[in-house]
């Protein structure tokens, strides 16, 4: 691991360099969180790439002159043996977002979306926006999906659920077998969409996972990300599994294709254990310090198997998010929905320890 560590810095030595090179400062100032700037807003994970992923991302861009090739298919067959599914089973995509994206405005054409009130809803959001109607069911008492509820709102007119396990913000896991088997009620009336971008973080990814309800034939849709436990979330690159033709209706209705680069750094990390391994290891550690700093101040966060914490703060999001920026510190913006919860993800631990400082000086002031 010391070893691994070693390469990676000096890796990235390496590239920074060369990026400082041929970018000036105030332009690579532009690229990410700006200089100073402690982003704990948007889930990413400051520990990809992995070094692996870099290089390739490196070579890969001396061939950008051209569209992708045959790279897509390979990705595509990995994901597929990983999975034990079909390649004609898989489609890649430009981020989770732009297959969910697709996926919900190719179903809303034929009726409502239905979907948890507090979610992931970026796609959401933009098939409305294009004339989607999208069918919000409030969470149940302890923050859950409502699962029952969600499927009592199913009727003629609805032609799909999009859900998110575990679910953005508030890092809750549904149980594997009481989704398998809503899924597969469930899935006689509307395709169930499941998003599960941070699914190889929880503590049993294969049990919470619906992907053998693919394999089964079941009518479910499984999207994942290479922007959370690979840490690639600029490279853009997600996927979705499903049975042939859904990921046909899906394939259909994508606007944006995966770009070569991001294409090579996901095919050199996919099956990268020991990558896997240390980002893991040091977004559970992440997760323990901020835990910890919740419960220092009395604060009870939402058990979380994801790469960020929601918690009642007992007071306004809204203005204390305001005056961690000023500390230079960015956390999640107020829900409305849930105006006291805060969400605030992983970042490096040195960055966490800063978090730690602001979150005190702030919360004691
Ligand atoms: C639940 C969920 N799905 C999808 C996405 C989008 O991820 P991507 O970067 O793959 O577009 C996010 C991003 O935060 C997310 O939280």
């Amino acid at each position: 691991m010391t070893m691994e560590i070693t390469r990676r810095s000096l890796l990235n030595g390496i590239l920074a360099s060369t990026a400082s090179m041929t970018l000036s400062p105030t332009v690579f100032s532009m690229v990410g969180p700006g200089p100073s700037i402690i982003r704990l807003s948007s889930n990413e994970n400051p520990y990809g790439p992995s070094s692996k992923a870099l290089k390739a991302a490196a070579k890969a861009s001396a061939k950008g002159a051209y569209y992708p090739g045959r790279i897509a298919a390979e990705l595509m067959q990995m994901i597929a043996d990983k999975n034990k599914l079909e390649i004609n089973q898989i489609a890649i995509s430009s981020g989770s977002n732009e297959a969910l994206s697709a996926a919900v405005v190719g179903w809303g054409k034929s009726g409502k979306i239905i979907s948890p009130s507090l979610t992931y809803d970026l796609h959401l959001g933009y098939a409305q926006r294009i004339g989607t109607k999208v069918l919000r069911v409030p969470l149940d008492n302890d923050m859950s999906i409502d699962l029952d509820a969600m499927h009592a709102a199913v009727d003629k007119s609805v032609s799909m659920i999009y859900l998110c396990n575990p679910n953005n913000p508030t890092g809750k896991t549904i149980d594997g077998d009481t989704l398998r088997n809503f899924c597969r009620v469930v899935g006689k009336k509307v395709t169930v969409l499941v998003d599960e971008a941070y699914n190889e973080l929880t503590d049993n990814p294969e049990y919470t996972s619906m992907v053998d309800l693919i394999r089964e034939g079941e009518n479910v849709i499984v999207m994942r990300t290479f922007s959370k436990l690979y840490g690639m979330a600029g490279m853009r690159i997600g996927y979705a599994m499903g049975r042939e033709d859904l990921i046909t209706k899906v394939r259909n209705h994508v606007m944006a294709w995966p770009n070569i680069v991001g294409l090579a750094a996901a095919h050199a990390c996919y099956n990268e254990n020991d990558f896997i391994k240390f980002s893991l290891n040091k977004i559970n550690q992440g997760r323990a310090l901020v835990n910890k700093v919740f419960i220092e101040h009395g604060i009870k966060p939402l058990p979380s198997e994801t790469n960020f914490v929601f918690a009642d703060i007992g007071r306004n999001v809204k203005n204390f998010e305001i005056k961690m920026r000023q500390e230079n510190v960015l956390v999640h913006r107020e829900y409305s929905l849930y105006p006291n919860h805060l969400r605030v993800s992983m970042g490096k631990m040195e960055d966490l320890q800063i978090f730690a400082d602001a979150f005190k000086k702030v919360y004691t002031s």
